[in-house]
């Protein structure tokens, strides 16, 4: 675990609208957030860092801010990627075993069969894990102690553009930080928000944030996929100062206070002031009826989901994806969002929200903080996989093969 000499451990979820930094203090199995730090993002589209310098910044506010409230000092962390389009890889792996016992060599052998896509030559690997096993052609649960001539793993391998990683890398290291590991942010948030029979039964997690809506299919306890589009609800904020010529901060307070996806009987008489741009110091009322903002945002949301459905119905991982997805992101938050995705996806939809996390506070335990909050129970996973051999863990991340020589330590 990217633990610091005093037992705390850090996460930076570095997203479209905000960075967030939490620092959590280790106790026994547990862990309670103990530093938070959150600021507005800077040089930041679509989940990738398009100013550096600015990006560098808002990483060291949120960190220091953080440190300061808990009074630690924070040398490595575990970074939430929003950018770099994640996506899944899947390899099935075959190794001899000559009937006897399959133990951890016959599967560290499998290492060797590995061979990256051709299509991820210019990605990094980002996680990898052994999703399924088979024993002479017949799937097992755990092929360890089992006996056979022929054992199969699947593993599934999440990869990013290597620009955009390295980008992200040169940022954290310009605010004095070693990252410790990467996890997709869809992947965290399900860490977070999802409970274990939602993992186990199949699921799709749903991370809307400002720039990116991040896709994850959970089943059978494992993350089977993950998927990016870089549409999120700074989408609708543009949309609406664009369809009512009003200024973007002005569009953005009416969506959060007063926007809506789904339409209501009355939205025709409910009518509001609309400052234009230009002219915000006027004395001249703009009056719109309520259904004309509704009218704005809600065929982007549907054109949200859309997307969503049609990368889920591509990837051929619908079926596993099961009948329930869980909605995190900010821009979850939206009234009416849940519904529309419901529709859509024709699923049962609910908004998640961090669990079983101690000490973060009502503001900073909404969906918009699910991914920084799944980072640190991706640390504590980690450390209680590999209580015994956590010197390997603390190192700064490997190279492409070095990466798939630790999902075997990782994973059997
Ligand atoms: N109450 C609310 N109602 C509607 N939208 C909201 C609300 N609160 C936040 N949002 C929207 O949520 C979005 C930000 O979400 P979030 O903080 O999850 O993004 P992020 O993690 O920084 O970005 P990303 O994950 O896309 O890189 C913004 O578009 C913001 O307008
Ligand atoms: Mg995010």
């Amino acid at each position: 675990m990217a633990k610091t000499r005093n037992g705390v451990v850090a996460a930076l979820d570095i997203g479209t609208s905000k960075v967030v930094c939490f620092i959590a203090r280790v106790y026994g199995q547990g862990l309670r957030v103990v530093g938070i730090g959150h600021q507005a993002a800077l040089g930041m589209r679509s989940g990738n860092i398009v100013d550096m310098e600015a990006a560098t910044r808002a990483i060291s506010s949120a960190v220091s801010t953080g440190e300061e409230m808990c009074g630690e000092h924070v040398r490595e962390v575990i970074v939430g990627v929003s950018g770099g389009s994640p996506a899944s890889h899947n390899q099935s792996l075959e190794v001899m075993v000559g009937h006897h016992e399959i133990g951890e060599r016959d599967i560290r052998r499998g290492q060797q069969l590995i061979q990256l896509p051709a299509e991820t030559a210019d990605r990094d690997i980002i996680h990898s894990q052994a999703i399924g096993y088979s024993v002479d052609g017949t799937p097992v649960r755990d092929a360890r102690g089992m006996f056979g001539e022929r054992l199969g793993v699947d593993v599934h391998l999440v990869t990013a553009q290597s620009g955009a990683m390295r980008n992200l890398q040169v940022c954290v290291r310009r605010a004095h930080l070693e990252i410790a590991d990467r996890v997709t942010a869809a992947h965290a948030s399900g860490l977070s928000s999802l409970v274990a029979d939602e993992r186990d039964l199949g699921v799709t997690l749903i991370d809307m944030g400002g720039g990116t809506t991040s896709i994850a299919v959970f089943y059978e306890g494992n993350l089977v996929h993950v998927d990016s589009i870089p549409v999120g609800g700074d989408h609708v904020t543009r949309d609406i100062a664009r369809g009512l010529s009003t200024p973007v901060a002005h569009a953005e307070r009416m969506k959060t206070q007063i926007g809506r996806a789904v339409a209501k009987p009355n939205d025709e008489y409910d009518i509001i002031d609309v400052p234009l741009i230009g002219e915000e110091e006027r004395t001249r009322p703009n009056h719109v009826p309520r259904s004309i903002l509704v009218g704005i945002i809600r065929p982007r949301i549907e054109e949200t989901f859309e997307l969503v459905r049609s990368r889920l119905e591509a990837s051929g991982v619908d079926k596993l994806a099961g009948g329930r997805a869980v909605l995190v992101g900010g821009a979850s938050l939206l009234d009416g969002v849940p519904e529309v995705a419901g529709a859509i996806l024709n699923k049962k939809v609910r908004v998640g929200a961090p669990l079983r996390l101690a000490g973060l506070a009502d503001s900073t335990g909404g969906p918009a903080f699910s991914a920084a909050a799944g980072l640190l129970a991706y640390a504590q996973m980690q450390h209680a996989a590999t209580q015994p051999a956590s010197a390997s863990q603390t190192e700064a991340p490997r190279g492409r093969i070095g990466r798939i020589g630790s999902w075997i330590r990782e994973n059997f």
